[in-house]
């Protein structure tokens, strides 16, 4: 257990963090910081009141200053405004990158030590945002999508085969965007290639519906976007690293060479221990596979340029 986690941006996504954060005790206390006020302040009070029927002793405060943040050895960033319908990620780049920057800032003076996860979209662009500002070192800003990414086309996979989801390994790489790569070579169930479970054409769809889960949701919520596996997502890399786990995850790194590209976040499977980032793992892509990742890249690059530090 750390002693102090903070999440910032008591949305949907960050509220749902805190909550989760605090269920599975992984620090003392968890302080949930919003610019909005009273917000924070009762949402970090009605989740502490649940602490007595779920059964958790992780403290929630909530606050408008980074105060009770002070020496938090890790920060789950959710602020930003989210996507609505109709707009693309891109299309918030500007504003969530204004967000960040001043958050970061924050972060860097109140919690020097501490290993940022970033959740907040677009969200390749905006782990480079928090790296730039804070200046921390590349183990200790890592990106939260893969891990969402690779869970909505496993429950796919699960629904489509009739298995369970314990049973589908997979890894979804790239951006966290249109153009993110499922990579069907690596996809298994209980080890048996998926390729020999499904046809083509089945495959196909469900990767081009994990390529737009996200807007699936968003349609359907209308307003906001999807944060129940988004949190799971944060939670699961929290876990990952409060416990040094050593888990091998799909994360948004800093890329200094790996897959031959240099100075951008990309998604990519991370090892994840006490030290935040412990390893990029590189695997063996297909020529396709390689491809999709470079397009990907692109897709990151470009957002990054209408962006001033
Ligand atoms: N990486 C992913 O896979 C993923 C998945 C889902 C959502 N997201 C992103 O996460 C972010 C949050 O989504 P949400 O659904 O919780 O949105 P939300 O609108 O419910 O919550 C965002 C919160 O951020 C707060 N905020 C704004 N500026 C702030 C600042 N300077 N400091 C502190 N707090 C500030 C707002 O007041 C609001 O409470 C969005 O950018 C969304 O696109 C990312």
């Amino acid at each position: 257990m750390l002693n102090r986690i903070t999440v910032v941006g008591a949305g949907n996504v960050g509220a749902t963090t805190a909550q989760r954060l605090a269920e599975q005790e992984l620090a003392r206390t968890v302080v949930l910081v919003d610019v909005v006020e009273g917000v924070p302040q009762g949402k970090g009070l009605d989740q502490w009141e649940s602490a007595p029927i779920e059964g958790f002793d992780t403290r929630i405060v909530g606050s408008n200053d980074y105060g009770p943040a002070a020496g938090s050895e890790l920060v789950v960033v959710t602020a930003g405004i989210a996507r609505k319908p109709g707009m693309s990620r891109d299309d918030l780049v500007r504003t969530n990158a204004e967000i960040v920057k001043q958050v970061s800032q924050q972060i860097k003076q109140h919690c020097p030590k501490a290993i940022v996860v970033v959740v907040s979209n677009p969200l390749d662009v905006m782990c480079w945002v928090t790296k730039q500002v804070t200046g921390f070192a590349r183990e200790r800003v890592i990106g939260m999508a893969g891990v969402l990414d690779t869970a909505r086309y496993r429950a796919f996979l699960a629904e489509a085969l009739d298995v369970s989801v314990e049973d589908i390994q997979a890894m979804v790489l790239g951006g966290h965007g249109d153009t993110m790569v499922p990579l069907i070579s690596y996809t298994s169930v209980s080890g048996i290639p998926v390729t020999q479970l499904m046809t083509k054409e089945k495959l196909d769809a469900i990767v081009d519906r994990t390529r737009n889960g996200g807007a699936e949701i968003v349609k359907h919520l209308k307003t906001g976007s999807a944060y129940y596996a988004p949190s799971a997502g944060a939670v699961q890399m929290a876990e990952a690293i409060v416990n040094d786990q050593r888990r091998i995850l799909p994360c948004a790194a800093w890329l200094q060479g790996e897959y031959g590209m240099k100075d951008l976040f990309l998604g990519v499977p991370c090892k994840l221990g006490r030290k935040g980032l412990e390893k990029v793992i590189e695997v063996e892509l297909t020529s396709d596979e390689r491809a999709a990742l470079e397009k990907s890249a692109e897709a990151v690059r470009e957002p990054m340029r209408a962006v001033k530090l």
